[in-house]
């Protein structure tokens, strides 16, 4: 009977001590780890779903600057990397795009079937000429062939837009002193929007490269025109807005839609005159609906 109660004294206190001294070690270990944490020596592992970043587009949108010193590779096709050109028209350049051998395949496609390019005629829907549109050009048919399919598949997948939005691609040739002047891809008349709707975005690809001129304007651009890193490269016509130089295998999308579907017109934009040289280029126009051939 003696032993209980010492045994029931001695007990707790003993491991009351121990307790205690757990206790502080526990608590400087906890410390010693929120210092480390507070320094960003250790991190936690980040399993929250809206700060996780699985995708850094730091990797594919880049400074201009620093992309275009590292430019192109030893096969001749290069990075491809994106350069917000504008917000307002919402205007995005896909360098590297393309590679060569599409874009000469492109041209050789449609070289056999080139006419004087027309534009829409807003009373009838059907197209007339114009002095405003002076190239040449011909349109080719959705998935036409194996290499026209992967390239409108590649539209798509950098754009967002399904293929079956899109209209055949148009290839587009302009010489010495042929333009476009500024228009916009949208339609403002009934009959035009009966097939799959406005058009809501265009990508233009540039299949070859212009010695001078040739840029594609936008004079209804916001922001300050002349702060592009290749104004000095620019025509005249060219400096009458917001501009980006053709080059061979680059892609430019724009949107003749705000992200709200309003109609965009800061979207304007225009063909300059070839200077030197001669313009090749490929456009495709998406809808905002299906556009069924
Ligand atoms: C526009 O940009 C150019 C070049 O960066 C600069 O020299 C000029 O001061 C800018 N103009 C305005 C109005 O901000």
């Amino acid at each position: 009977m003696a032993k209980k109660p010492y045994h029931l004294r001695h007990q707790p206190r003993k491991s009351s001590s121990t307790t205690t001294q757990a206790f502080t070690v526990i608590i400087l270990l906890l410390f010693f780890i929120m210092i480390l944490l507070g320094l960003g020596i250790l991190s936690l592992p980040n399993t929250s779903r809206n700060s996780s970043r699985p995708v850094d587009l730091t990797t594919i949108i880049r400074d201009s600057e620093e992309s275009r010193e590292s430019y192109g590779n030893e096969d001749g096709n290069g990075d491809r990397w994106v350069e917000v050109i504008s917000w307002e028209p919402r205007a995005f350049l896909y360098h590297n795009f393309m590679t060569n051998e599409e874009c000469e395949h492109l041209i050789s496609l449609a070289k056999p079937s080139m006419k004087k390019s027309k534009v829409v005629d807003v009373k009838t829907g059907g197209s007339k000429d114009s002095r405003v549109r002076t190239s040449s050009g011909t349109f080719l048919k959705r998935g036409q062939d194996e290499i026209v399919e992967e390239i409108e598949n590649r539209i798509s997948d950098f754009t967002f837009i399904p293929v079956e939005n899109g209209e055949g691609l148009q290839v587009l040739h302009y010489e010495v002193g042929q333009k476009y002047e500024p228009h916009h891809d949208y339609f403002s008349d009934e009959y035009n929007v009966k097939r799959g709707g406005n058009r809501i975005a265009t990508v233009l690809m540039y299949l070859s490269d212009v010695e001078e001129g040739g840029e594609t304007v936008f004079p209804a651009a916001k922001g300050n025109i002349s702060d592009v890193p290749w104004w000095n490269e620019l025509s005249q016509c060219g400096r009458e807005g917001l501009s980006v130089l053709p080059k061979k295998r680059d892609a430019l999308l724009f949107w003749s839609a705000r992200p709200d579907a309003s109609l965009d017109p800061s979207s304007l934009h225009g063909g300059c005159p070839v200077i030197k040289g001669n313009k090749w280029s490929s456009t495709k126009w998406f809808h905002f609906n299906e556009y069924t051939a």
